[in-house]
């Protein structure tokens, strides 16, 4: 391998939530700490060559978003996901759950209901009811040891709830599911037929695995394409979601001209001059870092899998298609809530996502970060095994 990602860099200190927001977040801080969703690995050296130019110059005035930073994130998509952008249909925006609480405020009112699909990535809820709307919850269920959409469900509850707008987890988090082109065109069917507008988060699209490939939500069909606002970013893909660097893209002018220019008049879509330098070095640069990434982190998955099979055959894993998480079903220990949360926390001193914050589904789960050198997991599964064997 041409990148090190056996390197174990110290983060403590850094002013980092993984490391340094272990004693808020758990109340200690001697945990392993194995559950934000970044990566304890170096970036790219392209990245930090063009920040490290940029710094040294010392001189650190208004930036110009240049037209190759565009081309850049358009390039990208077009290479890696077969998704066809032009310039006007594409927005910085300052991070992903921003982008989303920007577009619940302007397309919706207090009061107005918002699908989404829990178990999921918490924020979605956390942002539609922090801003007065209302969650309507499209649970997924656990078919054949994976999650899978109920689209009897989804079809009942946007015919009688009358959702304004629906958040889709594209890939899923925390379950890791590259949903099928299937299953995007049934909801982009439903939804469009009630006139729910679908909002795609589609931030862990690069992490593909195990030859799954994701697709992106617009591409599925015109409903689709006419009916949606995409997000994502390069901060999952190359570890830089301190830098803010995400993007949305919207096809529809109709859905686009008034949302772009409300961003552009409030000043949101004016990206920093790191955004743009690592953005176009990640994604003109990045790509055989990325590509030995994702074989590493296909390597930790196994890793895990077999350990746990081998060692602590209670808690089985679902195997993730995209994203650096692993889903971890530990009901066969019969633990949940804060009994499941001591034997990880007091009693294996590891720090991971417990799975009811992700809502209804999560419970007697676990999300397991696995974006570290190798033998921090050997570490931490071994911690694991020792404290189950005691429990
Ligand atoms: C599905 C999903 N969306 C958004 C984010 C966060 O994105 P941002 O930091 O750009 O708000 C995460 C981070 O874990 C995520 O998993």
């Amino acid at each position: 391998m041409k990148f090190d990602f056996d390197k174990v860099v110290d983060r403590r200190n850094t002013d980092c939530v993984k490391y340094d927001g272990l004693r808020d977040a758990y109340g200690r801080d001697d945990l392993l700490p194995l559950w934000i969703a970044d990566m304890d690995f170096e970036v790219c050296p392209a990245i930090y060559e063009a920040l490290e130019k940029r710094v040294s110059h010392k001189v650190y005035g208004y930036p110009i978003a240049r037209e190759c930073y565009w081309n850049a994130i358009i390039g990208w998509l077009r290479r890696r996901h077969g998704f066809a952008v032009e310039r006007d249909e594409l927005c910085y925006v300052p991070g992903i759950v921003r982008g989303i609480g920007y577009i619940v405020n302007y397309f919706t009112s207090p009061g107005d209901k918002i699908l989404i699909q829990e178990p999921v990535y918490h924020p979605f809820k956390n942002v539609v009811e922090g801003n007065g709307r209302i969650v309507v919850n499209n649970q997924l269920h656990y078919v054949d040891g994976t999650l899978k959409m109920d689209f009897d469900d989804l079809k009942s509850k946007i015919a009688v709830e009358k959702p304004k707008m629906m958040i889709l987890c594209n890939p899923h988090n925390p379950g890791g599911i590259v949903w099928t082109k299937e299953d995007l065109r049934k909801v982009a069917h439903i939804c469009a037929s009630a006139g729910t507008i679908v909002v795609s988060d589609e931030i862990h699209s690069d992490i593909e695995l195990f030859g799954n490939r994701y697709t992106p939500f617009a591409t599925v069909s015109e409903e689709a394409s006419t009916n949606s606002i995409i997000l994502g970013a390069p901060s999952k893909t190359f570890n830089i979601p301190g830098i803010v660097s995400s993007w949305c893209v919207i096809k529809n002018a109709a859905i686009r001209d008034g949302f772009f220019k409300w961003m552009e008049v409030n000043e949101f879509s004016a990206p920093t001059m790191f955004v743009t330098l690592a953005t176009e070095a990640a994604y003109t640069k990045g790509e055989d870092w990325l590509d030995e990434l994702l074989e590493y982190i296909e390597g930790n998955i196994c890793f895990v899998e077999n350990y746990l099979k081998d060692n602590i055959p209670q808690i089985k894993p679902l195997r993730p298609q995209a994203s650096f998480l692993m889903w971890l079903d530990c009901s066969a220990t019969g633990l949940k809530g804060l009994r499941l949360d001591d034997l990880f926390i007091s009693k294996a001193h590891l720090a991971l996502n417990d799975g009811e914050m992700f809502g209804p589904g999560g419970e007697y789960h676990m999300r397991l970060n696995v974006a570290c050198p190798r033998k921090v997991l050997e570490k931490a599964l071994s911690q694991l095994k020792e404290a189950v064997s005691r429990f």
